[in-house]
């Protein structure tokens, strides 16, 4: 059994996410998670709201409500959306809580002590008529780089490069939308990056050969662009309070606080401790090498406009330390899930978010959609219609009708029991042999992390299934020889009991469903070369399930593109 330690990058606290963020991080974590946790390994699966920096500031002040309330109360409600998605983190921590204070104000001071932090006087863009600097997403322009005119002060969205609000063509403040703006000066903490430049790029050669090729590719642009030193203090109210190392107002820095992006990551060993403290549970042996840690394989989940912070930002923080923390051995990134040709967008609610999607249909449709057609090696789009698609082909029609018409037969013709008698013949072992060879395909999949295919190699068993039931036909058989028939049903019954332990990762909520109908209560990964069509008892009584599926009917897409938008 091995320790295996998950991260998904950290939803930010403004507002219930969208699909497409749910699609890249949060839900392949879950999914692995679940496929891990099913193999019997110890799975620590950590997440957490993002809460400090200008995305919560800003969405506080659009709300109308002071940032220690909004984020209060957004905290409740994306925990809320996660868990109704069936998102089994171990934890979902706040970075605004005390251990992540303490622990990223214990970085910097370790930084310091290492000579690799440095103040600097910094000349910002100060607004006049807001009153104040403008770090980071207070300030919007055109992008350098690609012209994209929206690009914020510390990221372009269009081309994906990191910025600094002063590199920003024609900029205004996000807050009022004044070009009224001067630089000034302040005094900021600067990470010496440049100084552990070669550190991070032998660890990045250590550690990405098992990366795919997405993550491996975004991590070495940016360290062949070169590292450059990091202003880790910002101007804002709202955020991890910069210390001496007596903990009191650092002098000259009075009043400023960490950047989002020095503390967020930390708040993945934060949030650990949060899980601790609850469970009694002994953090470090999740993330200290001198604390049991070095036997830990660590996973983590993103969309890819966070990789570069997760493969040289975080690492530079961790290994500039010197000390011996667990850092990333996997690192799973996904491209964009557009809606329609276009993007999500929190900001302009544009496309379907988490709380809206459920209140359509249950997680389990989603799920799979976002899993088995999710943007993984390129980006892809969410539309009614593909969504439809999945549903009534591959969850209604191929999953959901096998499992009716077998369990439905059962009961009518054989007591609604798991029926005795008859022996396998050939079709049997011919479907055996099948059954064997796709699950050791699906386990593959799941393995590498290849979601994509590991959903089509899971419908690919559910369409074994119903090819197994054509053929045997029990139905037919039933008319002239029962145990023929006898053997149809039982070993249908046993592809049910199958599908529920092979569909939990995807599907946890129908899997339950499915199991039940057959009194599959144990959901475990099937061990290679286990017997899996003769395992339930006979005599077991077996019942159909309600509805599993319903199909999307025509009408229901025309009326959500109306209500959602859709293309345009
Ligand atoms: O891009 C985002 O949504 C960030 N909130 C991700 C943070 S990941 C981690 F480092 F905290
Ligand atoms: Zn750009």
């Amino acid at each position: 059994m091995a320790r295996i330690l998950v991260t998904s990058a950290l939803p930010y606290i403004n507002g219930v996410k969208h699909l497409g963020n749910l699609a890249g991080s949060m839900l392949p974590a879950d999914v692995w998670s679940r496929f891990k946790r099913a193999q019997g390994h110890e799975v620590l699966y950590v997440c957490a709201t993002d809460e400090h920096g200008t995305p919560a500031e800003l969405a506080a002040a659009a709300a109308g409500q002071d940032v220690k309330t909004y984020c209060d109360e957004q905290h409740q409600v994306q925990k809320a959306a996660g868990e109704a998605f069936g998102l089994s983190y171990d934890v979902f921590g706040r970075s605004s809580n005390a251990p992540n204070h303490r622990l990223t104000q214990h970085f910097a001071q370790v930084l310091e002590d290492n000579g690799l932090i440095e103040e600097r006087v910094d000349r910002m863009i100060y607004s006049i008529d807001d009153g104040r600097f403008l770090p980071d997403r207070y300030v919007e322009g055109t992008c350098p780089h690609c012209a994209y005119e929206k690009a914020r002060g510390d990221q372009c969205d269009n081309c994906g490069r990191l910025l600094d609000p002063t590199d920003l063509k024609d900029p205004y403040s996000a807050v009022s939308g004044s070009r009224n703006l001067e630089v000034r000066d302040t005094r900021h903490l600067y990470l010496l990056q440049t100084k552990v430049a070669d550190r991070v790029r032998g660890w990045v050669d250590d550690r990405s050969p098992s990366w795919q090729p997405l993550a491996r590719s975004i991590a070495y642009k940016h360290l062949d662009e070169g590292l450059i030193d990091r202003g880790i203090t910002r101007d804002l109210k709202w955020g991890v309070p910069v210390v001496g190392p007596d903990g009191g107002p650092r002098p000259g820095l009075e009043g400023k606080v960490f950047y989002v992006w020095f503390d967020a990551p930390i708040e993945y060993i934060a949030a650990t401790e949060e899980w601790a403290e609850k469970s009694g549970g002994d953090w470090r042996s999740w993330w200290r090498l001198d604390a049991g840690a070095e036997d830990v394989r660590y996973v983590q989940f993103m969309g890819k406009d966070n990789v570069a912070f997760h493969t040289v930002s975080f690492p530079a923080t961790i290994l500039g330390s010197g000390e011996p923390w667990k850092t990333v051995d996997q690192l799973k990134a996904f491209n964009w899930l557009n809606w329609y040709g276009g993007k999500f967008s929190t900001s302009q609610g544009r496309g379907v978010f988490m709380d809206q999607a459920l209140e359509l249909l249950p997680a389990d449709y989603w799920r799979w959609r976002l899993t088995a057609y999710g943007p993984e090696h390129a980006d892809s789009s969410f539309t009614w219609e593909d969504f439809q698609a999945s549903t009534n082909k591959d969850l209604a029609d191929v999953l959901g009708n096998f499992v009716n018409r077998i369990v439905k037969f059962a009961e009518s013709r054989f007591d609604g029991v798991v029926p005795d008698g008859g022996e396998p013949g050939p079709v049997e072992a011919k479907l055996e042999a099948d059954v064997t060879s796709a699950l050791a395909t699906l386990t593959a999949e799941f393995e590498a992390m290849e979601f994509r295919k590991a959903g089509q190699a899971l419908r690919a068993l559910w369409v074994l299934g119903n090819e197994y039931l054509q053929e045997a036909a029990p139905w037919t058989a039933f008319k002239t020889d029962r145990d023929r028939a006898a053997v149809g049903v039982r070993t249908g019954l046993n592809l049910v009991a199958l599908f529920a332990r092979i569909s939990a990762p995807v599907l946890p909520f129908t899997a339950e469903r499915i199991g039940a109908t057959v009194g599959q209560t144990d959901l475990s990964w099937p061990e290679p070369g286990a017997a899996l069509l003769d395992v339930l008892p006979r005599g077991r009584p077996v019942s159909a399930p309600e509805v599993l599926f319903k199909k999307i009917e025509d009408a229901q897409v025309a009326e959500w593109a109306e209500r959602f938008g859709g293309g345009e």
